[in-house]
């Protein structure tokens, strides 16, 4: 087990599939890209503004984000966050993870989709409840959060006016580009810029991610804390002691003997979103050239009962990365359920589990779990958590990051680009006409 603060590693279910000195091997491979890296070179070298956001962001935007955020939270009851892929799924994902931290006005998500359906019934909940829209776009080009804008703020014209309705919208964009910069210049909507060297899925550390958390009284300098002391913890030049490279090290090892299907699996209710935000990270990073581990997700015990019997005995080629969290608040204990005696009916079977907490309940099926895949052959790394804050967040967050760079990289592709994203577009504005 190797301990970084932010989360622990445990790599003993890998032992049956890939040893040591195998993992080792890749040292010298590990070392000289993080150094390339460092150097901010190599492959997609325009592109690596994300390793240097952590001690970046902090300065006087940021305190003009926090400030800002802190008025939208006096004025409305639910904020929309409109963007797509990198544009919302890292706020969506530390979000959702600490929920039970958040306070303020609800903050939704739109323009994540083009399904009437979906947007017709977050129209209809928001109902005449004070909105303000924060649209978050990198290229400012992209349909969905395109039209999704245009619907709320035609919403927000005809509601409050159009020079109040521009009082309550937010731009993300570039400093210089795309039709959303031309419309907030316009407007002169309150804006915020994605540097031009971050990525979408790099950008959860731009005013991306901050400002929606801001807004829902997150600590986002926490956030960028445990970014940037991971960020120095993922700089070591020894592999056993860089989790970024450790971890890029096995996941090619493995890719290399034929598992090419990675799980990210969870028993925690609050990290669906992590796992969304890590399946972009590591799908668009390293799906291209007809190379890649594909990413894939469960939530357990839910898929235990759907998925369960794949992992089980399914093809061979599949790897699981547990993403555990180990302490539980607030936590329920299992009641007894005493009959006229005293003494528990055990109508249900449970009387074994009385008094015994969820938590306590829900780890044993985490151990149970584990302990079926790796004696069903499927090789097991487990990533855990002590606590889930905005400072570990931010340090898993920039963990997967800078081992997505390192294992992109392994593979022999750019990790910081996305030309196959195009090739949807381009059919779906043919279809639709697009002058
Ligand atoms: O990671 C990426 O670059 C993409 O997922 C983008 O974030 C996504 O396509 C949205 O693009 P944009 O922010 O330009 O609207």
């Amino acid at each position: 087990m190797s301990n970084w603060g932010a989360f622990s590693l445990q790599l003993d279910g890998l032992q049956d599939v890939i040893a040591n000195e195998e993992i080792s091997a890749y040292a010298d491979l590990t070392r000289a890209i993080g150094a390339e890296l460092g150097r901010r070179e190599g492959p997609g070298a325009d592109y690596l503004g994300w390793l240097d956001l952590p001690q970046a962001m902090v300065g006087p935007e940021l305190q003009r984000l926090e400030d800002a955020a802190e008025r939208a939270r006096e004025d409305c009851d639910v904020v929309v966050v409109i963007g797509i892929g990198g544009s919302y799924l890292g706020a969506q994902a530390v979000l959702s993870a600490l929920t039970d931290r958040t306070s303020g006005p609800e903050i939704v998500f739109a323009g994540t989709h083009l399904c009437s359906t979906g947007l017709s019934r977050l129209l209809r909940d928001i109902g005449d409840r004070d909105i303000r829209l924060c649209v978050i776009s990198k290229s400012g080009t992209t349909l969905e959060p395109a039209v999704s804008f245009r619907l709320f703020r035609t919403l927000l014209e005809e509601r409050y006016g159009a020079e109040n309705a521009r009082r309550r919208i937010t731009a993300v964009t570039d400093s210089s580009r795309g039709a959303l910069r031309t419309l907030a210049d316009a407007e002169g909507y309150d804006t915020y810029v994605i540097p031009d060297d971050v990525g979408g899925r790099f950008s959860i550390l731009t005013p991306v991610g901050l400002w929606p958390l801001a807004v829902a009284g997150l600590d986002v300098r926490a956030l960028l804390e445990g970014a940037g002391d991971m960020s120095v913890v993922c700089e070591n030049t020894v592999q056993e002691a860089n989790p970024a490279h450790l971890y890029a090290a096995i996941r090619n090892g493995l890719y290399n003997k034929g598992y090419t299907t990675e799980v990210l699996s969870t028993f925690h209710s609050d990290l669906g979103y992590v796992q969304e935000w890590w399946k972009q990270l590591f799908g668009e990073s390293e799906g291209k050239q007809g190379k890649g581990i594909f990413p894939a997700s469960c939530r357990f015990t839910t898929d235990l009962h759907s998925m369960g019997q794949y992992i089980q005995d399914g093809r061979r080629e599949l790897f699981e990365t547990f993403l555990v969290v180990d302490s539980g608040v607030p936590d329920l204990t299992v009641p007894a359920d005493p009959g006229p005696d005293g003494a528990d009916r055990n109508s249900d079977g449970l009387a074994y589990l009385v008094d015994r907490s969820l938590d306590e309940i829900n780890r044993k099926a985490f151990e149970g779990t584990r302990a079926a895949h790796i004696a069903g052959g499927v090789p097991v790394i487990s990533l855990e958590m002590r606590t889930l804050d905005e400072w570990s967040l931010g340090g898993l967050l920039f963990f997967f990051e800078k081992a997505v760079a390192v294992s992109g990289r392994m593979l022999g592709v750019n990790p910081f680009d996305q030309p196959g994203v195009e090739a949807y577009k381009n059919e779906m504005f043919k279809l639709l006409g697009k002058p």
